[in-house]
């Protein structure tokens, strides 16, 4: 029983399988990116991409990524540390505040623009409706997305 986790290959534990995904990807694998902000499935914190999808991790159990490929907000930054231009562009935006939204955020909008060629702000808009951020006031948020899109060749 394997998945694949940010290009790299783990195996499961049996003992594992039922354990909450979220939990488990945070406690056991120290990947504390993806964040608990409320644990069933509303604000969005804890999206991580199951074949490039973006998923809830705290509905997902480890049995649910099994023969999975698995990118998380650690794997999006580059191997030698350097910042993802999605990233970067969050930053160059003051997309952010406080970061919990953060990592789900910029995975979300990843996805998306894996998908969308030069999006429009409505259609960005839409793509991370189901990530709350009680901070940014989501415009910063979309300016990035928007600038950062020109770095996805489709
Ligand atoms: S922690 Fe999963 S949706 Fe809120
Ligand atoms: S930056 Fe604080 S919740 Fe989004």
């Amino acid at each position: 029983m394997k998945t694949i986790i940010n290009r790299k290959e783990i195996d499961l534990n049996v003992a594992d399988l039922e354990r909450n995904l979220l939990d488990w990807l945070r406690e056991s694998l120290d990947l504390t990116g993806a964040k608990n902000g409320c644990g069933i499935g509303v604000c969005g914190a804890c999206t991580i991409l199951v074949e490039y999808e973006p998923k809830r991790a705290c509905l997902l159990k480890v049995k649910d990524i099994m023969n999975k490929s698995i990118l998380t907000i650690e794997g999006l930054t580059k191997e030698d540390g350097s910042l993802h231009p999605l990233q970067q562009a969050f930053v160059d935006a003051g997309a952010i505040q406080c970061g919990f939204c953060t990592p789900a955020m910029v995975l979300t909008a990843h996805s998306f623009l894996l998908q969308t060629h030069l999006p429009t702000r409505e259609q960005a808009r839409k793509a991370i409706k189901g990530n709350l951020c009680r901070c940014t006031g989501y415009q910063q948020i979309i300016d990035a997305i928007i600038s950062a899109s020109v770095h996805y060749q489709h």
